[in-house]
C-alpha cells in the first residue's frame, strides 16, 4: 500500500473497499495498513477512512461536528438520470432518520422509538421460533444445503415484514427493492443499472406511501398502525409521509443486517469446528458467540458521517465537509480495547463494548431484535444439527457494497 501526503492526512492511494481483494478479505488490507495512519482518505472512493475505535467512537458521540447526512447516500457519483428518477419518486438525498440530524431525527426517532416498544419485540419471539422450524423443516438433511437462502436470508424479512404489517404477498417484491437499494447507495452501479435502482427505489417508496395510506382505515396489530395511532394523537408531529420514511428505515435495516449477522455466525463458529462443539455443549454461550461475531465480523462493517466544520481527528486535520468512512470492523480489531483481537473467543468479556451498532443518538433501533433472531437461529440450528460442517473446498462471496456483510451463501452438511 501506498502512502502520500494529502494536507496533513496521509493517503492510500490503492484502498478501495470495492475492489475484489477488499471484498474477499477486508481484515488482510487492515493489517497491511500502517499504524501510524488511523485516519487516512482514500482517493477511490473520497472518503477519509477512520479505523481506531476511540476515534469512531468519538465521531458517534459528536452529533454537532458530525453530521450524518452522507449515511444513505449513493457512494458512487449518480448519473442525472438517476438522480430525475428519484427525486421525481419523491425520494430525498437524506431519506430517512439515520441520516437526518436533531431535530429532524429527534421528529423521527421518538415516535419510532415510542412504537417499537420492549413488547412487541418481546411478543415477536414465538414468531421467530416458530419461523426458524418451519424454514428448517423445509430442508433435506441428508444432502447439503445453502443455509443463506434456506435460513438466514427469509428469516429476518419474514419477521420484520409481519411486524412492520407488510401484507405476506408484497414480501418478494419488498426484498427485491432492497436489494436495489443496498446496490445503490453503498456499490458501485453502472449508469445503467443506476437507472434500474432508482427506477426500483421510487417503487419502493411509493408502495410505502400507498400502504400508510391503505392503513388508515384498514388497521392491525403491527407496527405501522401504532405509528397512525402516534399520527392520530397529534398528527401534525407526525406526518403520514413521515411514516413512509419510518417504513423506509425499518424494511431495509431489519432485513440484510440480520441476515449477514446469522451467516457470519455460523460460519465463524464453524470454520473452527471445536467453537461450534463448545456452544453446542453449552448454549448458555450463544449470547457471546452473537456478540463476538459482531466485534470480529460484523454485518455493518462500515457506516459514514460528514464533518460540519473544520476539525482534528487522531491528529489530522479534516477539513469541512469532508467525508468519514467509519470502519466500524476496524474499531473490533483494535488491540488498545480489545486483546488480541483477531481470536474469535465466544467468551470474550468485554465483546459488548462492539460499535457495530453505532453509539450515541443514532444507536441502532432494532439492536435487540437483531440479537435476539441470531440467538433464536443459532439455538434451534445448533439442536436440530448438533454436527452441523461447512461443505469443503467453497469459495465464499460477498455482495459489492461497503456497508452490509456477509457470504451470499453459505453450504454446510448435517452430518459429518
Ligand atoms: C442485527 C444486525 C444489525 C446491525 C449490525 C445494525 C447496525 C446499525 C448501525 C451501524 C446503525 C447506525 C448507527 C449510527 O449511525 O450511529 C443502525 C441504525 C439503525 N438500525 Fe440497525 N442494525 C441491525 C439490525 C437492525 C434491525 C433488526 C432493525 C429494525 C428492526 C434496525 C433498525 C435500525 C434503525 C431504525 C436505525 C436508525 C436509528 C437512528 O438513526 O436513530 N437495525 N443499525
Amino acid at each position: 500500500m501506498t502512502i502520500n501526503e494529502h494536507g496533513t492526512c496521509p493517503v492510500h492511494a490503492d484502498f478501495d473497499p470495492l475492489s475484489p481483494a477488499f471484498l474477499a478479505d477486508p481484515f488482510a488490507v487492515l493489517d497491511s495498513i500502517p499504524r501510524e495512519t488511523p485516519v487516512f482518505y482514500a482517493p477511490s472512493i473520497d472518503y477519509y477512512v477512520v479505523t481506531r475505535y476511540a476515534d469512531i467512537e468519538e465521531v458517534f458521540l459528536d452529533p454537532e461536528t458530525y453530521s450524518a447526512a452522507p449515511a444513505q447516500l449513493p457512494l458512487a457519483r449518480l448519473v442525472p438520470e438517476a438522480m430525475q428518477i428519484l427525486l421525481g419518486g419523491g425520494h430525498k438525498p437524506q431519506p430517512s432518520m439515520v441520516s437526518l440530524d436533531p431535530p429532524a431525527h429527534t421528529r423521527l426517532r421518538s415516535p419510532t422509538a415510542r412504537a417499537f416498544t420492549p413488547r412487541r419485540v418481546a411478543e415477536m419471539e414465538p414468531k421467530i421460533r416458530r419461523t426458524v422450524d418451519q424454514l428448517l423443516d423445509a430442508i433435506d438433511p441428508a444432502a447439503p444445503f445453502d443455509l443463506v437462502s434456506t435460513l438466514t436470508f427469509p428469516l429476518p424479512a419474514t419477521i420484520i415484514f409481519s411486524f412492520v404489517g407488510i401484507p405476506e404477498r408484497d414480501w418478494p417484491q419488498l426484498k427485491e427493492w432492497c436489494g436495489h437499494r443496498a446496490a445503490l447507495a453503498w456499490g458501485r452501479p453502472t449508469p445503467g443499472e443506476q437507472l434500474h435502482h432508482a427506477t426500483s427505489m421510487a417503487a419502493y417508496r411509493s408502495y410505502l406511501r400507498d400502504l400508510v395510506a391503505s392503513k388508515v382505515s384498514a388497521r392491525g396489530d403491527d407496527f405501522a398502525s401504532a405509528l397512525l395511532e402516534i399520527h392520530d394523537e397529534a398528527p401534525e408531529a407526525l406526518t403520514h409521509e413521515e411514516i413512509g420514511s419510518i417504513l423506509y428505515s425499518l424494511t431495509f435495516a431489519g432485513h440484510e443486517t440480520t441476515n449477514y449477522l446469522i451467516g457470519n455466525v455460523v460460519r465463524r463458529l464453524l470454520e473452527d469446528p471445536a467453537r461450534w462443539d463448545l456452544v453446542v455443549s453449552d448454549p448458555g454461550l450463544i449470547p457471546g458467540a452473537v456478540l463476538e461475531t459482531l466485534r470480529h465480523d460484523p454485518s455493518v462493517p462500515v457506516w459514514r458521517r460528514v464533518t460540519r466544520r473544520p476539525v482534528t481527528l487522531a491528529g489530522v486535520d479534516l477539513p469541512e465537509g469532508a467525508k468519514l468512512f467509519l470502519w466500524l470492523a476496524a474499531s473490533g480489531r483494535d488491540g488498545s480495547v480489545f486483546p488480541e483481537p483477531g481470536k474469535f473467543d465466544v467468551q470474550r468479556p468485554n465483546a459488548t463494548k462492539t460499535l457495530a451498532f453505532g453509539r450515541g443518538i443514532h444507536y441502532c433501533l432494532g439492536a435487540a431484535l437483531g440479537k435476539l433472531e441470531a440467538q433464536i437461529a443459532l439455538e434451534i440450528l445448533m439442536r436440530r444439527f448438533p454436527r452441523l460442517r461447512l461443505v469443503e473446498g467453497q469459495q465464499l462471496s460477498f455482495h459489492a457494497n461497503i456497508s452490509f456483510r456477509g457470504p451470499e451463501a453459505l453450504w454446510v452438511r448435517a452430518t459429518p
